[in-house]
């Protein structure tokens, strides 16, 4: 591992505001059960204002979004939540350099997030620019299995927000929306030439990747919508659940087609950059 990543890893755990719990703490029973971990339900206690809205941002990679909506909206608090700690790195030490009391970050994986926030205590949720995953419906985060997940924290009429470069998990999320008849409270397939219809801080706030590919020509999707009106049954752990179903109507082959390939510069400078667009 680099020295960099370690020198990293070791600041991670003097930060007060990352919460890094291990596999060991999680896996219960064999591994075949996910054990609650003791923050479940008292997330307030971590913030200046405990009683103020939560929201998450999954995925939320060096935690660039989670840190600006924070500081444009301190009478809410944010977690951004990622599974890679070098990334969160960044959004952590500005946390803590800048006494943000709103902010925390948690490292984990999304599949666990369940074992993390207590029924109605979430009241938003933000997916930025997450893997479409085109061959693995499970793993998409806007899927049946993602949302039946949310369902269990999500605070009724709570948003679920989605940014995205990818014409395909647009789609699919809109296809999800219909199949299961969840209000789609806005949207756009091209966000910064409809910026006048929005909220200022949606086109305002970029997260890292967002930057990226805009920089590349590709036009920002956005859809927010609410979580409701799938009927609910019973969870395996006996608790009730929403239950929803995948989009019979959503052609994949089509949008994987339309999607086509897609090109990240990583560490490029911006003239190889440039070099590369010419090439494309
Ligand atoms: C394409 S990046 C986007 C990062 C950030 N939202 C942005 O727009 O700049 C996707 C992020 O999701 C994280 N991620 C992907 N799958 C995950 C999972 N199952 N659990 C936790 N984090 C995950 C990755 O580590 C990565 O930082």
């Amino acid at each position: 591992m680099g020295h960099d990543k370690l020198r990293k890893f070791a600041e991670n755990e003097t930060f007060s505001c990352l919460l890094q719990p291990s596999a060991a703490e999680l896996l219960a029973d064999g591994y075949f059960a996910l054990r609650d971990h003791p923050v479940k339900g008292r997330w307030g206690e971590r913030f200046a204002s405990p009683d103020a809205p939560l929201v998450l941002e999954l995925g939320c990679g060096k935690g660039e979004y989670t840190v600006a909506l924070a500081e444009r909206v301190p009478d809410k608090n944010y977690v951004g939540v990622d599974i890679k700690g070098a990334r969160l790195w960044k959004g952590a030490k500005y946390a803590t350099e800048h006494a943000l009391g709103n902010v925390g970050f948690l490292r984990t994986r999304i599949e666990f997030i369940t074992a993390f926030f207590a029924p109605d205590e979430v009241s938003e949720l933000w997916l930025t620019f997450s893997d479409p995953q085109v061959r693995s419906e499970n793993s998409r985060l806007t899927s049946p299995l993602f949302l039946e997940r949310y369902s269990k924290f999500l605070a009724p009429g709570g948003l679920i927000h989605l940014k995205t470069d990818s014409q395909f998990l647009y789609q699919y999320t809109l296809a999800v929306c219909r199949a299961n008849a969840l209000p789609v409270v806005e949207s756009s397939e091209d966000l910064y030439a409809e910026a006048d219809r929005f909220d200022p801080c949606l086109t305002e706030v970029q997260t890292f990747y967002e930057g990226m590919f805009r920089e590349q020509g590709y036009p920002i999707k956005y859809l927010c919508f609410r979580l409701s009106a799938a009927p609910a049954g019973t969870g395996a752990d006996g608790l009730p659940e929403q239950r929803f179903v995948s989009p019979a109507d959503f052609d994949a082959d089509y949008w994987r087609s339309v999607e086509g390939h897609r090109t990240l510069f990583g560490r490029d400078t911006a003239e190889t950059r440039r070099q590369k667009l010419k090439g494309r």
